[in-house]
């Protein structure tokens, strides 16, 4: 049977598992590393999924740039979750949370582009996100040698599936 999941937003006591588990993948240059200063900074942007214990086992934040365009980011499952639909249902999660504060387009800087397309994203050029680039492309050691794909998707108001 198939373990009980519950999303619901970060809590100042989830700040230390946010980090544990999205640097478990920046030591692995799949993601950038993040501080609990700066989640704790960001806490109500973040999404987490907790087990029957409490036990946080993704997570994943808005990262907003305007009014109407954020980034997903920081979109991280425990390694001995994947594949059981948490990737999805925490992005779900942000997208609802995206439509509640009016934001209408939402994009992301992967290195699982296939993730993404398979959840209604489309690949994008980076260029179409200068905001991005001047706030954290610009300083990035690995700005010369980036290989993350950008993936965008369009929110429309009261429907749940239009892909970019
Ligand atoms: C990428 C990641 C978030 C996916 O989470 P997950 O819980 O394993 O994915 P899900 O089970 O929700 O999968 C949803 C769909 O995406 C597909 N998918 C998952 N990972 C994929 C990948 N790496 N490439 C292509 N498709 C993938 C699944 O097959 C599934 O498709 P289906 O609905 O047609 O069956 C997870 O593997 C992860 O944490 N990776 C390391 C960190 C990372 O890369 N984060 C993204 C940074 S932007």
């Amino acid at each position: 049977m198939r373990e009980q999941i519950s999303l619901r937003m970060a809590q100042p006591a989830d700040v230390a598992a946010i980090v544990a588990l999205v640097n478990d993948y920046a030591s692995d240059s799949v993601m950038l590393p993040i501080s609990a200063e700066r989640v704790m900074l960001a806490l109500e942007d973040f999404v987490v999924a907790a087990d029957a214990r409490g036990r946080v086992r993704a997570c994943g934040a808005l990262k907003e740039y305007s009014p109407s365009l954020a980034e997903v980011a920081s979109l991280a499952v425990a390694r001995d979750a994947h594949g059981a639909g948490l990737g999805k249902r925490i992005v779900a999660e942000l997208e609802t949370l995206a439509r509640m504060r009016g934001i209408d387009e939402l994009f992301a800087l992967t290195m699982t582009a296939g993730f993404f397309e398979s959840i209604g994203y489309a690949v994008t050029e980076r260029a179409r996100y200068p905001e991005k680039i001047r706030r954290d492309c610009a300083s990035c050691a690995r700005r010369f040698g980036c290989a993350e794909v950008c993936v965008a998707r369009v929110l429309r108001a009261g429907t749940m599936d239009c892909a970019a």
